[in-house]
């Protein structure tokens, strides 16, 4: 019996500064404008996937977060496999130097796929980014894929829209294209990370539920019932794009974080234009956007800025001078419940910087009828700009040599009755997966 060929990779989410909304074609999952995206470091947030093909398998599998998924029921998931299956390659062994698996032969292989996200899923931080790039990368790795990497992110866009833009690391274009088929369609990279490291991120989890109306659907509904989306799309995109791009090459700070308001609030109002309304955003995120605004007019200049995709989740953009001032801002309005307390913000030496550094002079007198709404933000991530998706050294797999997921660990020493629940109930493939990730492993 021929040994199980297997690959494993990481991928990471993305935020938008100019959004995507809006399908052109939904079948080929075109949009109606460009956007462009950061790649958020996956030091912090993060999917990894393991792929494991063999002629042995007679169909093909997927676990995500623990659970066991339909392959042949998910369109997307189909789509990303046929359009790797098609342009495969030979697979040549390192060791010995001979082809393993012909290109021909992949269509015959079925692969078993194990993955996990370190973060909640379909929370507004782009889960679905992080996961479809992340197995069209897999398998792009595993059938040795003969196009190019931004090739490779027209594939991803089928699985997911925004997971095209998380193929690459630094600041990620997604060009709308023009072509019917979509191949124009794909995700280029303007600058790396490297470009601008003074760039850095806060998220705010303000809910760690499942969205009420998924991305697509609410597209759907905006495409169909609102004129300011068209506007949007054929008038503000383009001009927005060219700026958006050149202050990112120019590390204008300002002029970035001010679009990426400006984008999202006009994103957020093509989802109230739409009827029926989408609130994806609620009270605690505008509050989150009344501080921002109020640090800013505190500081004298724009230190700070938001943005929302389809949940209540805020990522605060600031440079790296300004994070423990800006984070002091957040942990004065937003204070943590006493349950959440203890690792409340992912990073205590920022923590520890940000009561040094206290919040601006003036922002409490800015914001003086603002009362502190203690307990609403559950969670404070700081994260910054990373590399895009790549592959993991064979110890990090996720799944046995053949291709099924691992069997969890057992709860930790000591472990509460709840978590030893959550085990029982077979969470405890997931636990330990988000605490490994949030301890660096
Ligand atoms: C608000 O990429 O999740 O995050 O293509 O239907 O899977 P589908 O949609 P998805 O939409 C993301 C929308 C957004 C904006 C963005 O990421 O550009």
């Amino acid at each position: 019996m021929a040994k199980p060929v297997q690959v494993t990779v990481s991928s990471p989410t993305n935020i938008a500064v100019i959004k995507y909304w809006g399908k052109r074609d939904a079948k080929a999952n075109t949009p109606i404008n460009s956007s462009v995206s950061i790649t958020i470091n996956q030091r912090d947030l993060r999917t990894v996937t393991t792929v494991t093909a063999s002629k042995e398998f007679s169909k093909d599998r997927l676990w995500l977060n623990g659970t066991e998924e339909s392959v042949a029921d998910n369109k997307r998931v189909l789509a990303v496999f046929r359009e790797v299956r098609a342009r495969a390659g030979d697979r040549v062994d390192s060791t010995t130097g001979e082809v393993a698996v012909k290109a021909a032969d992949w269509a015959s292989m079925r692969v078993y796929v194990v993955s996990a996200n370190n973060f909640p899923t379909a929370a507004g931080l782009a889960s679905s980014a992080a996961g479809y790039a992340a197995l069209a990368h897999a398998l792009g790795e595993l059938m040795c894929y003969t196009g190019s990497l931004d090739e490779l992110s027209a594939v991803a866009r089928q699985g997911s829209g925004s997971a095209c833009r998380s193929l690459h690391g630094g600041f990620v274009a997604w060009d709308m294209g023009a072509k019917a088929d979509g191949t124009d369609s794909m995700a280029r990279q303007v600058a790396p990370a490297e470009h601008w490291p003074e760039l850095d991120v806060l998220i705010l989890v303000v809910s760690d539920a499942k969205k009420t109306v998924s991305s697509t659907s609410g597209m759907d509904t905006s495409i169909k019932t609102s004129k300011l989306l068209a506007h949007r799309a054929a008038s503000v995109v383009p001009e927005r794009m060219v700026r958006m791009e050149a202050a990112y090459l120019a590390r204008d700070f300002a002029a970035f974080a001010e679009l990426a308001m400006a984008d999202s609030n006009q994103f957020h109002s093509t989802c109230l234009d739409t009827y029926p309304p989408i609130f994806y955003m609620n009270d605690v995120s505008r509050a989150v956007i009344q501080v921002v605004h109020a640090f800013n007019s505190a500081c004298g200049e724009t230190r700070a800025g938001y943005t929302f995709d389809a949940g209540p989740n805020a990522v605060l953009l600031t440079r790296k001078e300004h994070t423990a001032q800006l984070l002091a801002a957040v942990l004065a309005f937003f204070p943590p419940s006493a349950e959440a307390e203890a690792g409340f913000v992912n990073d205590a030496a920022l923590r520890a910087q940000a009561a040094k550094a206290g919040q601006p002079a003036g922002l409490p007198a800015l914001l003086a009828k603002m009362a502190p709404l203690k307990g609403l933000v559950k969670k404070v991530y700081h994260t910054d700009v990373g590399p895009g998706a790549h592959p993991l050294d064979d110890a990090e797999s996720l799944a046995t040599p053949n291709g099924l997921p691992h069997a969890p660990p057992p709860p930790p020493a000591g472990a509460t009755w709840g978590i030893q629940l959550a085990w029982a109930l077979g969470l405890g493939y997931p636990l330990a997966c988000i605490g490994g990730a949030l301890m660096g492993k």
